[in-house]
């Protein structure tokens, strides 16, 4: 006899048997999709896992069936980005990345004075290869620098090639009575250009005038064009002030306009003065009077206190201003101390 309670559990066992539990939709695993993929499945319906394009399997089961408990197995399987090749190594130049993995990118460079020849950049593919080939750092180069109008090249020095690579230089220098306006040396530049040209400009200066009490010579032209030089002088007693040659200078002037200043004559007859650092007689050195820009220094005594000073005293254009302080003894006043034998104050 069986009894019934066992007939009642038995009959429910074949009932859950024979109709079972649906599963439910699968779980998602990352970088992998279900095929078919529906909310609901029938026990004895299968599923398959597969890894999506650019990942492939890393271990784990990818078939599946739904059991009659309802509940899909614990799925293990894992997908991984497909790793592209080393992408190598770029001559002078750089590749830049984060990993070689599917869907990454990497990034070429080239050091200054390299040009990128091919791609910027390279992405690996569902494939696991590289989108763009390697690309090459060609060095940089210039084409024969441009010569501005009225200029030679003095220096330059192209490759066999003609052109010239970055950061080699070219000279130029202005044909003559040309003045040179900007750098006169170029340089090949990163890109492949040359830096800003110069300019060369003809450049004339007016005949220099006479100064007054002097001459001035020059050359004997229709014009006179920079560079050209003039020389001064003085008659006599003048001396002159300013430099003895000028030249014209790049901008249509010259560089300096030198005059003559008249000479001093000296009231003083007989005195002890210093000139240059040195105690001279006035009456020797000073014969002729004193030239222009002349500084000569007198002796002074302080009474009181029974010792010398000095005073300057300078020939500006025919003037000069002996200090107050100097007295000149005659000639005949032979027993009075000179201020310049007095001890120093
Ligand atoms: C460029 O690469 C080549 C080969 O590695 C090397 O000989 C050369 O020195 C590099 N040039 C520069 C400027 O780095
Ligand atoms: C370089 O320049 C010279 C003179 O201008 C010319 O004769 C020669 O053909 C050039 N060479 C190249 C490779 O361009
Ligand atoms: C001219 O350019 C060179 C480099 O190209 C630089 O070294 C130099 O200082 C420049 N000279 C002047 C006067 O600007
Ligand atoms: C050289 O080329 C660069 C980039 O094209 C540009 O910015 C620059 O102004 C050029 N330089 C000269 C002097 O033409």
């Amino acid at each position: 006899m069986i009894p019934p309670v066992l007939i009642l559990f038995s009959s429910f066992l074949c009932h859950v048997a024979l109709a079972g539990r649906t599963c439910p939709k699968p779980d998602e695993l990352p970088f992998a999709r279900v095929v078919p993929l529906k909310t609901s499945y029938a026990p004895g319906e299968e599923i398959v896992y597969t890894c999506q394009p650019g990942y492939v399997s890393r271990g784990g089961i990818r078939r599946f069936i739904c059991p009659l408990t309802g509940l899909w197995p614990i799925n293990t399987l894992r997908c991984a980005p497909r790793v592209c090749p080393f992408a190598g190594i770029l001559e002078n130049g750089t590749v830049r990345y984060t990993t070689f993995e599917y869907p990454n990118t990497i990034s070429f460079s080239c050091n200054t004075g390299f040009y990128l020849k091919g791609a910027n950049s390279a992405q690996c593919t569902k494939e696991g290869e590289w989108s763009q080939k390697l690309p090459v750092c060609a060095p940089t180069t210039c084409p024969p620098p441009p010569i501005p109008k009225f200029a030679k090249l003095s220096v330059y020095q192209p490759l066999s090639g003609n052109n010239s690579l970055y950061g080699s230089k070219a000279v130029f220098e202005c044909l003559p009575q040309h003045a040179m306006f900007g750098n006169d040396t170029i340089t090949c530049t990163e890109h492949g250009n040359w830096t800003e040209l110069p300019e060369c400009k003809e450049v004339k200066c007016p005949f220099p005038s006479r100064p007054d009490n002097g001459f001035v010579n020059y050359p004997a032209k229709q014009v006179l064009y920079y560079k050209d030089k003039a020389t001064y002088g003085c008659h006599d007693t003048y001396a002159l002030d300013g430099p003895k040659e000028v030249e014209c200078g790049k901008f249509g002037h010259w560089s300096a306009q030198p005059s003559c200043k008249a000479s001093c004559k000296l009231s003083v007859k007989r005195a002890t003065v210093i000139y240059e650092g040195e105690k001279v007689n006035i009456q020797d050195k000073f014969k002729n009077g004193m030239l222009h820009g002349q500084k000569i220094s007198f002796f002074c005594k302080n009474k009181e206190k029974k010792c010398s000073y000095t005073e300057d005293a300078q020939c500006i254009d025919g003037n000069i201003q002996i200090p107050k302080c100097f007295k000149e003894h005659s000639s005949f006043a032979f027993w009075k101390t000179e201020a310049s034998d007095v001890k120093p104050c």
